[in-house]
C-alpha cells in the first residue's frame, strides 16, 4: 500500500476536522493546541510532506527557505495569507491554499456585533453593570448612536464586504462602498460605488473594513485617513489590524472625532497595546470573527478538500500560490 502523505497539523482543530485527517492522511495532531514557535515548527515539520497551519504561525521568505525539502503544500486554515510569504511560496515551489466563502458569514456576524455594540456602547454597558456601579436611569443614561437608517461605509466589497452589505440592508442602512473597481448593479443591488476612499469616508456615519493585509493596504487608516471621516463616525475592523495606524485610531477616540469603535483585529495579536484597556469608547474582541462550531468545521473541509486535490494530482481549488 502506497503511504499516505504526513501532514503537520499547527493547532487543535474541530473533532469532526481532526477525524478526517487521520482517516485520509498520517495526520501530526497538536491535541495539547500548544503554540509552536519556528524552531519547534521546523523540527515538527521534519518529515512532513504538508502543513496546516492557522494566521498564527508565521511563514515569511526565511522560514519557507527553511522548510524541510519535504514540504510540498501550506493548506492554510485561514482566508487571510498575510502570515505566508506567497512569491517566497511560489519561487521555492511550495503550493499555498486558504479557505476563503465559508467565514463569510461568521464574520459579518461579527462585523454587525461590533458595529452594534460599538455604536450602543455595549462594553461601557457590561462593565458598569458587573462593577454592580448601575445605580440609576435615566434618560440621559448610556445614550448611544441609532445604527438602523445611517450610512455605511465598507471599504473593500469583496466576500465578506458583500455579506455585511446585505446585513446592513436589515438595518435599512444606505450602503456605500470603496474597491479597487465598480460591481456589476447585480451584484451591487444599489450600493453607491465611490472611486475614493476619501470620498466614501466623507459620506459614512459608519466605517467598516474589509479588504485584506497587503502593501497598499497596510497603515490605510490613518491621520489623514480619518481626517477625512465624518465627526462622530463609528469605526469597525474585522479584517486585520495591520491596516490601521493604532496611534491615530486611539488619537481620534480619545478626542471624540471618531465617537466609538468595534475592533476584532489588532497590531501585534495577541499581545496588544496595553493603552486599548483604558479606551473608553471602544469594543474590544480577541479576533473571533469566524470563531463558530460550524465556520471552524467548513474552514477545516476546505482545507482539507485543497489537500485532497493537491496529493490526488489535481489544482487545488483555492490555491493562491
Ligand atoms: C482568517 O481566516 O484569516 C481569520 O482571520 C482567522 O484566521
Amino acid at each position: 500500500m502506497a503511504k499516505r502523505p504526513t501532514v503537520l497539523v499547527t493547532r487543535k482543530l474541530p473533532a469532526a476536522v481532526e477525524a478526517r485527517l487521520e482517516r485520509d492522511y498520517d495526520a501530526r495532531l497538536n491535541p495539547d493546541d500548544s503554540e509552536l514557535d519556528t524552531e519547534a515548527l521546523l523540527r515538527a515539520a521534519e518529515g512532513a510532506d504538508a502543513i496546516m497551519p492557522c494566521h498564527s504561525e508565521g511563514f515569511p521568505a526565511e522560514v519557507i527557505a527553511r522548510l524541510p525539502e519535504g514540504v510540498k503544500i501550506i493548506a492554510n486554515f485561514s482566508v487571510g495569507t498575510d502570515h505566508v510569504d506567497l512569491a517566497a511560496a511560489k519561487k521555492r515551489g511550495v503550493v499555498v491554499t486558504n479557505t476563503p466563502e465559508v467565514l463569510n458569514d461568521a464574520t459579518a456576524e461579527v462585523t454587525m456585533l461590533l458595529m452594534l455594540g460599538a455604536a450602543r456602547r455595549a462594553s461601557e454597558g457590561e462593565r458598569l453593570v458587573r462593577a454592580g456601579g448601575w445605580k440609576t436611569w435615566s434618560p440621559a443614561f448610556m445614550v448611544g448612536t441609532q445604527v438602523t437608517g445611517k450610512t455605511v461605509g465598507i471599504v473593500g466589497m469583496g466576500r465578506v464586504g458583500k455579506v455585511v452589505a446585505e446585513r446592513c440592508r436589515g438595518f435599512e442602512m444606505k450602503v456605500h462602498y470603496h474597491d479597487q473597481r465598480r460591481l456589476p448593479a447585480e451584484i451591487e443591488k444599489g450600493a453607491v460605488f465611490h472611486e475614493t476612499l476619501e470620498s466614501l469616508l466623507a459620506v459614512a456615519d459608519f466605517v467598516t473594513m474589509h479588504c485584506p493585509n497587503t502593501p497598499e493596504t497596510r497603515g490605510l487608516i490613518n491621520k489623514d485617513t480619518i481626517a477625512a471621516m465624518k465627526d462622530g463616525v463609528i469605526f469597525v475592523n474585522a479584517a486585520r489590524g495591520t491596516i490601521v495606524v493604532e496611534d491615530d485610531l486611539i488619537a481620534a477616540l480619545k478626542s471624540r472625532k471618531i465617537k466609538a469603535a468595534g475592533l476584532d483585529v489588532f497590531q501585534n495579536e495577541p499581545f496588544i497595546d496595553e493603552r486599548w484597556a483604558d479606551i473608553e469608547n471602544v469594543f474590544l474582541l480577541p479576533h473571533v470573527g469566524s470563531a463558530t462550531a460550524e465556520t471552524r468545521d467548513a474552514m477545516g473541509f476546505r482545507a482539507l478538500d485543497n489537500l485532497d486535490a493537491y496529493f490526488a494530482g489535481r489544482e487545488p481549488g483555492d490555491r493562491v500560490a
